[in-house]
């Protein structure tokens, strides 16, 4: 099958950066923008991500800081949950070894970034400064002939924030992000936990469209899909590839970072599961008589 001649999905994208640098307050204000926001009158749940839909009706979909260690985790398992890094530098403070880190990170995990020059309302910002340590630390930014992408930003008043989402918009274009809603759902766990509905967990579909009913695995944990819910708390029937949806009914808590991958019935998520038991065991096993 010819992948070009598959539907686009939303580009999924991270932010990261020194300490202070603004990620929080940049997610925030995407977040008040957020599909369930404009949908639900601004009562967003934490699931670990969110949908932002820009005015053209394309949507994005941001990882929350707690999906930075799902981020992390799936990196070393060498799969790549995020299509591509924003990599936020204060411009009052410019380039430092948290954004060398994040800079590294996702230079390894072969992920293209977009830069947020951000705080650019203070009155300390040297935004020409920033652009030179950039450039200085191989950045190859578009200022100076290179093709990485620079929005100024102020996460505090929302300035230049179009302009980033239209940077993100034309990087998944030349990216071409792409899945194919059909066939068995896969995804990945953002993040877990137990609530009063029971064991829950954000998943980040990949691929496959995922419903109620579905039945999953993601490590040795499995479930019987019994609801599905958006970012906005609201029951959906199914997510399709690029969404990010709770997904409650499991037998046994799964990991953030673990693989989420629909079984066609329980029988063979039963021995799917056995069989990593059993490999867990070996491991163990074999570690112990070292
Ligand atoms: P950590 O999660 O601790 O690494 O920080 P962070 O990168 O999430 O930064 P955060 O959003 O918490 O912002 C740090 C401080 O900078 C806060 O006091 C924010 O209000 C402030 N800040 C963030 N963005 C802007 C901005 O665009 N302009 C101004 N003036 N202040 C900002
Ligand atoms: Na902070
Ligand atoms: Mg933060």
């Amino acid at each position: 099958e010819d992948p070009s001649t598959l539907p686009e999905r939303p580009p999924i994208v991270t932010i990261m950066g020194h300490v202070d640098h603004g990620k929080t307050t940049m997610l925030d204000w995407l977040r008040r923008s957020s599909v369930a926001a404009q949908e639900h009158g601004g009562i967003t749940q934490h699931i670990g991500a969110f949908s932002v839909k820009l005015s053209s009706g394309k949507q994005i979909t941001f990882l929350d800081t707690p999906g930075h260690a799902a981020f992390l985790t799936m990196r070393q398992r060498g799969a790549n949950v995020t299509d591509i890094v924003i990599l936020v530098v204060a411009a009052d403070d410019s380039v430092k070894p948290q954004t060398l880190e994040a800079l590294k990170h996702a230079r390894a995990a072969n992920v293209p970034i977009i830069v947020a020059i951000n705080k650019i309302d203070k009155d300390e910002a040297r935004v020409d400064q920033v652009k030179a340590d950039l450039a200085r630390h191989g950045v190859e930014i578009e200022d100076y002939g290179g093709d990485v992408q620079v929005a100024c930003v102020s996460g505090k008043t929302g300035e230049g924030m179009d302009s980033l989402e239209e940077n993100i918009l034309t990087l998944s274009e030349i990216l071409d992000v792409r899945a194919d809603p059909g066939g068995l759902a896969e995804g990945w766990v953002l993040e877990s936990s137990v609530k009063s509905q029971g064991r829950s967990a954000s998943v980040l579909v990949k691929r496959g469209t995922m419903r109620k009913g579905d039945i999953v695995a993601a490590g040795t944990a499995w479930a019987k899909i019994r609801t599905l819910r958006n970012e906005a708390g609201m029951e959906v029937d199914e997510a399709p590839p690029g969404m990010p949806v709770e997904v409650l009914g499991w037998r046994e808590l799964p990991d953030a970072g673990d693989e989420v991958l629909q079984a066609p019935n329980e029988a063979r998520v039963r021995e799917a599961i056995n069989y990593r038991i059993e490999l867990k065991s070996h491991e163990k096993a074999a570690s112990e008589q070292e």
